[in-house]
């Protein structure tokens, strides 16, 4: 039985930070970021948008009356939850209006979570067939102002239905993950900013790409020519461009020049969003898919997940029939379209804008936001989500 990803949505709150402006607030050159970092623009969530919204919103677009009879779990990725006990999955639950005979669960392994969810839901549709998981990566990546990890910060996540034949990628199951204890990038309980030991966390990625990909070629007997594309885990652009060339030398010319194109259009979205965290590898895997028109049915498409701490994963997917008519090109377009610039200043400003930490009330102005599922305030310690549609 064929096991994959049967659809795929996308959600990034309104407003963004232009790279070369904040460059220049932080006396940077501008190329540093755009280059250096490979960044454009940095997605900015505003105080009515948080992981529950930002998943919500993503898995709104997807979702159809059908799919909300058989959707029987629900798997949250995330390490920017709100809630140490209650799962964020159980909001979104609600949100949606799935049926109550459901899971719903919340997974954390920094970037790695929604990996984690999608081979979990993998071992539920084995047993399952009928049902469909739905699995959510989704976050706001913060370090704080003027910091080293700034330009590296952004917001927004991506829902997946995973089910058997599914419409867009077939999962393959050679599968190589790995597990380190290393403090490369952490967040205490305490904080609401991560902690990050910037260039051990790069060598770590690299370290763990590399080994990964070595086994994962021991166990599956395939090459590089076999990838069509490698999507990565992209905390900045530049950081998956790092981790490909060390590995290109073992190929042909042509396969270098073909997965080099690829990874280009791999991270388009991602450019243009920032870091996303738990959602980054599959926004480069719909980045991919939504921008290279030619990219045909049976395609190999290589997966890199890297959570720091740290946990990553090399696997592959294989493109299904028609695939592209059940992307949401179009609405991807319009997302990004709609977007509005806002000056350093304003970034700052909704930066420091945060909720309550002492458990006051908050009502929260939602008309400036618009999207569809906001966070409209918090009463008596409960956050109050409001869906305009209902
Ligand atoms: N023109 C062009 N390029 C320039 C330039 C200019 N004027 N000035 C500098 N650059 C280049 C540098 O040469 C460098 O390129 P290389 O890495 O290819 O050598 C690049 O810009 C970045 O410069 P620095 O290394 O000096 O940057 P930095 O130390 O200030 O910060 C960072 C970079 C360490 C990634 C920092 O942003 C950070 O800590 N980010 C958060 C951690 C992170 O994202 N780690 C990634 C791996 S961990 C992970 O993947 C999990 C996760 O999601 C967090």
């Amino acid at each position: 039985m064929k096991i994959g990803i049967d659809k795929i949505g996308f959600y990034t709150p309104h407003i963004y930070v232009d790279m070369n402006n904040l460059a220049v607030a932080r006396n940077v050159e501008p190329e540093k970021f755009t280059i250096g970092i490979g960044q454009s623009k940095m997605a900015i969530a505003p105080i009515t948008q948080d992981s529950v919204t930002l998943a919500a919103n993503a898995a709104l677009e997807i979702i159809t009356d059908e799919d909300r009879e058989k959707i029987d779990y629900v798997i949250f990725g995330s390490e920017s939850g709100i809630d140490h006990s209650k799962s964020g999955a159980v909001y979104v639950h609600q949100l949606l209006g799935l049926k109550a005979n459901a899971r719903a669960v919340e997974v954390k392994q920094a970037c790695y979570g929604a990996t984690a969810g999608i081979q979990m839901a993998k071992g539920h549709i084995a047993l399952n067939p009928e049902s469909k998981v739905l699995v959510l990566g989704t976050d706001i990546a913060r370090y704080g102002l003027n910091t080293g990890g700034e330009s590296t910060q952004g917001a927004g996540a991506v829902a997946m239905i995973i089910s058997a034949n599914p419409s867009i990628m077939e999962l393959e199951n050679h599968n190589v993950y790995l597990t380190n204890d290393i403090m490369d990038f952490w967040r205490p309980i305490y904080s609401d900013t991560a902690f990050v030991d910037g260039k051990f966390s790069n060598e770590q990625y690299i370290l763990f790409f590399n080994k990964v990909w070595e086994s994962y070629k021991e166990k599956s007997g395939l090459t590089l020519a076999d990838m069509e594309a490698i999507c990565y885990h992209l905390p900045y652009t530049k950081m998956g461009l790092k981790a490909l060339r060390t590995v290109l030398e073992e190929t042909s010319e042509e396969v270098r020049t073909r997965l080099l194109e690829n990874y280009e259009l791999s991270t388009t979205y991602n450019r243009n969003v920032g870091n996303i965290y738990t959602g980054s590898l599959y926004l480069s895997l719909l980045s991919l898919l939504e921008q290279k028109e030619d990219l045909q049915d049976g395609a190999r498409i290589g997966l890199y997940s890297y959570g720091s701490g740290a946990v990553g994963e090399f696997f592959t997917g294989v493109l299904q029939p028609n695939y592209r008519d059940h992307l949401k090109i179009d609405a991807h377009k319009q997302l990004f379209n709609m977007r509005k610039e806002v000056s350093v200043a304003e970034y700052e400003e909704i930066f420091e804008e945060t909720l309550p930490k002492d458990g006051a009330n908050i009502e929260l102005n939602i008309s400036k936001d618009p999207a569809t599922i906001c966070l409209a305030g918090v009463m008596d310690g409960k956050r109050q989500y409001v869906n305009k549609l209902s």
